[in-house]
């Protein structure tokens, strides 16, 4: 009965004997000297077997090795100056579980199309695994950040009556009897919560049937969403400027070795510290009219135009003061000025677009019901969201953070598909 490891922990074992399961990434040999290119999904490490000294039995087993086979192997963990873990195994036995036939990603180069049918597998590279293991941290660093500051876990539902960003984009389902949408976002159920436990966040997948075939649309994607009560947009930018902050700090202190597999610029990153740069949607509109983008007021920015701004800083920036009649309805307008609402956009450095939507909402009852008639929106499947204007109605600021397009940023790449483990695109719902 053998004590099983897993390679991230061979560090531990220096000079004993450790056996543990994994899988073979690449096998080579002299006819003297076999490598073996090991990997468990904690770490990698290369396996030696010298002929002369191993049984003839062992040799014979780590010689049927392919891609991707599956085995116990046993060795004796040595220090290996030359190897990324720092270490290397002298095998001394092998058990092999599957010797895998013709396995479809090899070594060489494959169009994405057929990476993506392949997803199941492709999730087994260093690269996708680097992508994952970010994913988690954020996450993680996602939950402390608010859980330390007195934020609850709220889950908001998935079938929801009604919209919460307009009604277009909505998948459609039967509920029995009655019409259902997948929800689109949680926050109108957060408001709620924001009204019982104060500071609150939501964290889960949203839907939203865009026929948008970009690098930064998903169909289905995951959203951070905290909800605040008695805090204006001023104290909701600070929030946001500190979450996102804390995020990308963690990731540095905890995730080197995946950034380097990713060959991410960490001098970027190391940047993202607050206060972020805050420009009005005014003052953008000048930006880009001197960069040769001109726009009308009251026109919503395209990806060209945010790349464009966001290329005037080093870290993320706030474009604030949108045009009323371009945001969501729930925006607070901005009572020296009602023309614009009390809301912010976060832009993501190099290119990534916006990562987070937020404002102040509405918290005057007949505004909220003006508003409801000019967006045509039946007040009645709303009317639980007026009762929280009618009963103790209070100032309150949210905001949503994309978990996709923040991996992609933090992990530096050029498309939101690889940032989730089985993306949903406009055109792809296999495997
Ligand atoms: O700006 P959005 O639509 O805001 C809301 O849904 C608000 N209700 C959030 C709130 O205030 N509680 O979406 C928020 C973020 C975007 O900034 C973007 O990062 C991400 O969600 N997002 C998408 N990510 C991937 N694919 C899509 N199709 C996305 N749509 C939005
Ligand atoms: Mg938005």
């Amino acid at each position: 009965n053998k004590q099983k490891i897993v390679i991230a922990e061979v560090g531990r074992h220096l000079g004993e004997s450790v056996t543990f399961g994994c899988w073979l990434t690449r096998r080579r040999s002299s006819g003297k000297i076999q490598f073996l290119q090991l990997r468990d999904g904690t770490g990698y490490i290369q396996g030696v077997l010298v002929k002369e000294e191993v049984p003839e039995q062992v040799w014979e087993e780590a010689s049927r090795l392919t891609q991707e086979s599956s085995l116990y192997i046993t060795g004796v963990v040595r220090e290996d100056p030359r190897s990324p873990s720092g270490f290397e195994l002298s095998v001394t036995g092998v058990e092999v579980i599957q010797v895998t036939q013709d396995y479809p990603i090899t070594p060489k180069e494959h169009g994405v199309d057929f990476l993506m049918d392949n997803r199941h597998l492709w999730l087994r590279a260093p690269r996708q695994r680097a992508i994952l293991k970010i994913r988690a941290q954020i996450i993680s660093a996602v939950q402390s950040f608010f859980d330390e500051r007195g934020f609850t876990l709220v889950d908001p539902p998935i079938l929801t009556p009604s919209s919460a960003e307009g009604t277009t984009e909505l998948f459609h389902i039967k509920y029995f009897d009655e019409d259902a949408y997948l929800t689109q976002s949680g926050q109108l159920y957060m408001e709620a919560a924001a009204m019982a436990l104060g500071k609150v966040y939501s964290f889960g997948p949203t839907f939203r049937a865009e026929k948008s075939k970009t690098r930064r649309h998903l169909i289905e994607f995951w959203m951070i969403e905290p909800e605040m009560a008695f805090v204006d947009h001023e104290e909701n930018l600070r929030v946001q400027e500190q979450f996102v902050s804390h995020v990308v700090g963690e990731v540095l202190k905890n995730c080197r070795p995946e950034l380097e597999t990713l060959g991410r610029d960490i001098a970027a990153l190391e940047r993202v510290k607050p206060p972020f740069p805050r420009i009005t949607y005014d003052q953008a509109i000048d930006m880009l009219k001197e960069l040769g983008m001109e726009l009308p007021w009251g026109e919503d920015f395209g990806a060209p135009h945010e790349t464009a701004l966001a290329e005037k800083f080093d870290r993320p920036m706030f474009i604030t003061h949108y045009p009323t009649g371009i945001k969501a309805f729930y925006m607070k307008p901005d009572p020296n000025r009602p023309e614009v609402v009390l809301c912010a956009d976060m832009i993501a450095p190099e290119g990534y677009g916006e990562i987070i939507g937020g404002s102040q909402r509405i918290d005057d009852p007949e505004l909220m019901e003006q508003r409801f008639k000019e967006h045509d929106l039946s007040s009645e499947a709303y009317q639980w969201y007026m009762d929280l204007r009618r009963y103790g109605t209070v100032p309150h600021s949210g905001f949503g953070l994309g978990l996709e397009r923040t991996v992609a940023w933090i992990c530096g790449l050029d498309h939101v598909r690889e940032t989730i483990p089985f993306p949903r695109m406009l055109y792809r719902l296999y495997p």
